[in-house]
Parts: C-alpha cells; structure tokens; sequence
C-alpha cells in the first residue's frame, strides 16, 4: 500500500516513516515529481489538512494524505494554533516563531500548551481525517536541539524534558503526529488495505 505525504517538511516526512515503519508505504512529493509550493489559507488545521492534500490528489489522482498542526498556548488564547508557521510574518524561520512566543509568554503563569495535529487522507476520493493532541507547557527558554519548529520550548506532560532534548524515537512515540499517524494506521487496517 502506497500513499503519498503532501508535505515538503523533511523533519515530517522523516518522523512519519519512522512511525509507520513498513506498514505502508509513504511516497514523497520529490519521488512523485511534485515540486509546487503547496497552499495552506484555511481557518482551521482541518481545512489545511483537506486544502494540501486535495491539492496533490487533484493534480496527481493518487492516494495521499497531509497534516497540519498548531501549537495552542492557554495564556495566549490558542495561539499561534493554525498559524503557528508564520507566527513572526511571512517567510519568519522557527527561531522567529520561538523567539514571538518565548516574548509573549514572559512573565505569565500559566503555562499551558498543546501541539494538536489533524491529518487529512483521501483514499479512492474520499476524505478522512485524523487527530492526535498532545499537552504540555511552554519553557521559560529554549532546550535542546533535536526535532524542528517550537521543540525547544515544549515540555510534554509528565516528562522533564522538552521534544528537542529527546531523541527521534522517544518524540516519535508521544508526540502530536505520532497519534494522528497511529490513528490513520489502525484506519488503513480496519478497512482491510494491509496486510
Ligand atoms: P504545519 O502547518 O503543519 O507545517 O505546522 C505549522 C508549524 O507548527 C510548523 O512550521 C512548526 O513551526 C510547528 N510544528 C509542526 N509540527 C511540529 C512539531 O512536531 N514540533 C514542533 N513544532 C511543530
């Protein structure tokens, strides 16, 4: 069984084949020929789910999936939440993003946060979703040099270590996307599409 991953974030598509191991096949949008920016211009982490997704199925006719994940702070009122990418601005590196929330957070006591992703699948053109959440809290400051994106600063409940101080496979195991793949993956088994 293959399926494509819409998403031009190596840490993700790395993560994800780690988590899917070999029970399914995960096609790049490089091994399919697929060099487009991918747009993203939805309100929720569903819609740019759907959105990447739908964009490679209605180019490619193939079966794919993609993801979408927020990281949404409690004293922050959810955000940066679907715009977690570009929390800084436009074209802003995840030191930026970092750096804005390590700022706003400054002071508050509340340090609450969840990272959630929401994988969109369309397989024989129709749509699925899946979801996985994680809770946490934000560091005071950056640790660790691990993984991509806010690791750094998020420390998962009940551990005394943020995703950046933690190796591949100890992320792999909790996180966000890790739960939402475990869920498309016992999807995919129940429909009886693996073996
Ligand atoms: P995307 O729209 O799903 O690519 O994710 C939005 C942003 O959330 C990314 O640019 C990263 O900054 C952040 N992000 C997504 N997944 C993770 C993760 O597993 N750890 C830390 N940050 C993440």
């Amino acid at each position: 069984m293959e399926l494509v991953f819409a998403t031009n974030n190596a840490h993700k598509l790395n993560e994800v084949r780690a988590i899917a191991g070999t029970r399914f096949s995960i096609i790049s949008l490089k091994e399919l020929g697929c060099f487009d920016e991918i747009p993203e211009t939805g309100d929720t982490l569903m819609e740019n789910a759907l959105q990447k997704a739908q964009f490679v199925h209605n180019k490619f006719h193939c079966n794919c999936f993609a993801d979408d994940t927020g990281l949404e702070i409690e004293a922050l009122n959810g955000r940066p939440g679907v715009y977690s990418a570009r929390y800084a601005g436009e074209h802003c590196s995840f030191q930026d993003n970092m750096k804005k929330v390590l700022l706003e957070m400054n002071g508050a006591t509340n340090r609450k946060a969840c990272f959630k992703t929401v994988i969109a699948l369309i397989l024989d053109g129709k749509n699925y979703f899946f979801e996985g959440k994680i809770g946490g809290e934000i560091m005071e400051e950056e640790k660790g040099t691990s993984g991509f994106g806010y690791d750094p600063v998020f420390k998962p409940l009940g551990y005394d270590k943020t995703f950046a101080e933690m190796t591949e496979a100890e992320k792999n195991n909790i996180s966000h996307r890790a739960l939402a793949t475990k869920e498309l993956n016992d999807f995919l088994q129940t429909c009886n599409i693996l073996k």
